[in-house]
């Protein structure tokens, strides 16, 4: 897992610092495509007020997502995802400062993925496959080529 650590004097209360977070987790059984409905307007009613932008990407059995915005409002949205009970194992990739948003038009952009035959926007390369599997299994350390990954599919 890599964690970038801010420095304190950037902690300022008064500092709005631009953060961006990416975990997977492992979907439980429980959560249908009525639960995936709800999770998506829970961010379509809270996220644009909290100016939180970002995607997620969910198989059957999988969830990532990639979360971005001011750095308080993002660990306490991730706070609370982690206590959702349907998904478990959240496992947290990479998070850290950012200079912009990388989905900044989108309030969660979301994608179906079918495990193997995942619906990139472009072909990808066998080392992206690669990167993609370890995301899955949550291996991935590098933050930047999770991103990199993440942009092929919007
Ligand atoms: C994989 C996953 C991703 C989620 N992403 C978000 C999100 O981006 N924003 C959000 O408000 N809730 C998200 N949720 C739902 C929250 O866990 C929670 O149920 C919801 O925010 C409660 O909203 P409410 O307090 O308005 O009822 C997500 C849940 C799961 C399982």
């Amino acid at each position: 897992m890599l964690v970038i650590i801010w420095k304190e004097s950037d902690l300022d209360n008064n500092v709005m610092m631009l953060s961006q977070l990416v975990y997977v987790s492992n979907r439980k059984p429980n959560c249908t495509h009525e639960e995936i409905d709800k999770i998506l307007q829970s961010c379509k009613k809270n996220n644009p007020s909290l100016d939180i932008t970002g995607v997620l990407l969910y198989s059957d059995t999988k969830f990532i997502q990639l979360v971005e915005g001011d750095s308080k409002l993002i660990t306490a949205l991730y706070d609370k995802i982690k206590t959702d009970t349907r998904h478990s194992n959240v496992m947290m990739i990479s998070y850290g400062p950012i200079k912009e948003r990388a989905f900044p038009s989108w309030h969660m952009g979301s994608k179906q993925m079918s495990g193997k035959d995942v619906d990139f926007k472009t072909d990808i390369s066998a080392e992206d496959k690669a990167v993609f599997d370890n995301v899955l299994n949550g291996k991935e350390e590098n933050g930047q080529k999770v991103l990199n990954l993440l942009k092929k599919f919007f």
